[in-house]
């Protein structure tokens, strides 16, 4: 039987939470088995040690399966100093380049769009992860001064665009929905990174002659993205751009609590890492308020990027009849169970 070894980061915020409930449904499996080791690594931990990551902590990693992550943000430490000393290092240090968030209207979720039902929204943004609007590049100048200056610098390799562009055309394939790519630019303005952008998208799709292609500018796309959400399969962007529409595509189907995401490293070569799109919500923190179906959802994507393709439907097929059931249910969805409770119907349906 295969078992797993998994790097846990709960991290801040209601990660502890969630994260709980997602090692509950991976334990409720008969198969595989895991061994999950908690990473004590968040702001506490940096309030006490002065670092986000211990020394070495990130080649200890490198030795696990994969990583499961809860949240990372804290009311007191400015974001910009929690996400570029932990979320952002891992991300790029095991080369996580292909950021898979998958938008599906659940069968008994109220979308806030008009008319829409179970199965209406179906698509995956491929965020690119590694490079971009991210990249860590710039720089202040007479900081504090009427002179104040600051730069920061978008990169775009082709090695970084062509293989997320790719990695997109593979999964339409894979998936076998619309068989199409939709590709985010925004060319009009950028006339750089973005035409080079539009460049190396339109040579990769010679690669796929069976798959439908689409180009469309970023403002245009949030703008489709709740006008005509039906209509996308597979959309492809840049690491800013992914990161916003993801936002909408998560609000779109009904929760920002329903919303998974996948870090890969496709060569397999460092572990890839799988958490909720949601961040810390210290607002939440202790309520038993969270919801746990997207740190859940995260966890059936890992698996199923280990090769079990089994037990990920299994965890698939529990949260959609919890959700078509409508009787166990966080208040983001309109009910009235705890955070907890809902882990637990999904571990009796799975069992
Ligand atoms: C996300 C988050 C992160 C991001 C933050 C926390 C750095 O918003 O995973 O979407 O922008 O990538
Ligand atoms: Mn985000």
């Amino acid at each position: 039987m295969s078992h797993y070894n998994i790097a846990v980061i709960s991290g801040d915020g209601v990660g502890p939470e969630v994260i709980n409930e997602g090692k509950k449904a991976l334990q409720a499996l008969s198969a595989p088995t895991f061994t999950f080791t908690d990473f004590g690594w968040s702001s506490d931990y940096y309030r006490q040690t002065g670092r986000f990551i211990p020394e070495g902590g990130l080649d200890e990693v490198a030795n696990y399966d994969a990583i499961f992550f809860g949240a990372v943000g804290d009311a007191e430490i400015q974001d910009h100093i929690t996400l570029n000393n932990l979320i952002l290092p891992i991300r790029r240090r095991f080369d996580q380049y292909a950021c898979v968030r998958p938008g599906y209207l659940y069968d008994g979720v109220q979308s806030p769009l008009v008319g829409k039902s179970g199965g209406d929204i179906d698509l995956v943004v491929l965020r690119e992860n590694t490079e971009g609007e991210y990249a860590d590049v710039g720089g202040r100048l007479y900081q504090h001064t009427n002179q104040e200056v600051a730069v920061q610098t978008a990169v775009f390799t082709r090695h970084g665009t062509e293989r997320i562009i790719r990695y997109a055309f593979e999964e339409a394939r894979r998936r076998q929905k619309k068989n199409k790519v939709t590709s985010i630019t925004k060319s009009n303005a950028q006339g750089y990174s973005m035409v080079f952008w539009d460049e190396v998208f339109q040579e990769v799709e010679k690669d796929y002659p069976d798959i439908e292609t689409e180009s469309l500018l970023i403002d245009a796309a949030a703008m489709d993205f709740v006008r005509r959400p039906e209509d996308f399969d597979v959309v492809v962007a840049s690491n800013l751009f992914g990161d916003i529409l993801t936002d909408i595509s998560a609000v779109i189907i009904g929760s920002m609590g329903l919303a998974p995401s996948a870090n890969l490293n496709p060569s397999r070569q460092s572990p890839s890492m799988f958490e909720p799109v949601h961040g810390s919500a210290f607002e939440l923190i202790g309520k038993g308020l969270v919801n746990p179906l997207a740190t859940i959802l995260a966890a059936a994507m890992m698996i199923e990027f280990l090769g079990e393709s089994d037990a990920g439907a299994l965890i698939r097929q529990a949260v959609a009849d919890n959700i078509r059931e409508n009787k166990i249910r966080t208040p983001d969805i309109g009910g009235a169970s705890s955070t907890t409770e809902v882990g637990d119907d999904i571990v009796r349906r799975i069992g």
